[in-house]
């Protein structure tokens, strides 16, 4: 069994969904993914398709999310640690099974919140993410009626488990969204 491929998450994902909301997310989840990777010196595309995968079984069980990953993945191929990777991001959210020990573990269950938040922030924007600044989604992040949808406390939990401050991981999200702009919809408004 190798490593799951960006490719290979796009299939899956694909089988299992349908709702472009959710390919939206999924594509925001696996560009943040691919930036923290870098920041650690990681596997960006493995650390990708990681992200793209994240919520393949929502769309069909969105009242018992994560507890379905490891059937719709079985005889997929999917390696046992990328199966663990993604049942951690629901770690006291919907399934207590695997709590996030590693680094990919613990940036997924961070950025699948924060992405929501850039998301949300971008859209506003005229510019949309192009020249958005940490300092700028921080408002955003502290306004709790903005994005409302979007756990601060499972990100400020993350980013804890991460030794990490908000702002980097905030600026390391935004530039990964940034290069996917377009299919993300979040450029500069014509
Ligand atoms: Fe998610």
């Amino acid at each position: 069994m190798a490593k799951l491929t960006l490719n290979r998450a796009k299939e899956l994902l694909q089988k299992h969904v349908s709702e472009a909301h959710l390919f939206t997310h999924a594509l925001a989840v696996s560009a943040a993914m691919g930036a923290m990777a870098a920041h650690f010196g990681e596997d960006v595309e493995h650390w990708q398709a990681i992200g793209y995968l994240h919520d393949v079984d929502f769309e069909k069980f969105p009242e018992e999310h994560c507890l379905h990953v490891r059937e719709l993945l079985d005889g997929e191929g999917v390696e046992e640690d990328d199966i663990v990777a993604i049942l951690s991001h629901g770690y006291g959210l919907c399934t207590n099974e695997v709590e996030p020990t590693t680094p990919l573990m613990k940036s997924l269950f961070t950025v699948d919140e924060l992405t929501g938040i850039v998301m949300a922030a971008a859209l506003m924007r005229p510019t949309g993410i192009s020249d958005m600044e940490v300092k700028s989604l921080k408002k955003k992040f502290k306004d709790k009626g903005f994005a409302a949808k979007c756990d601060r406390a499972v990100i400020q939990q993350g980013c804890e488990m991460l030794g990490m401050p908000l702002d980097e991981v905030m600026a390391i999200v935004i530039a990964g969204m940034q290069t996917q702009t377009e299919a993300l919809g979040i450029g500069p408004k014509a």
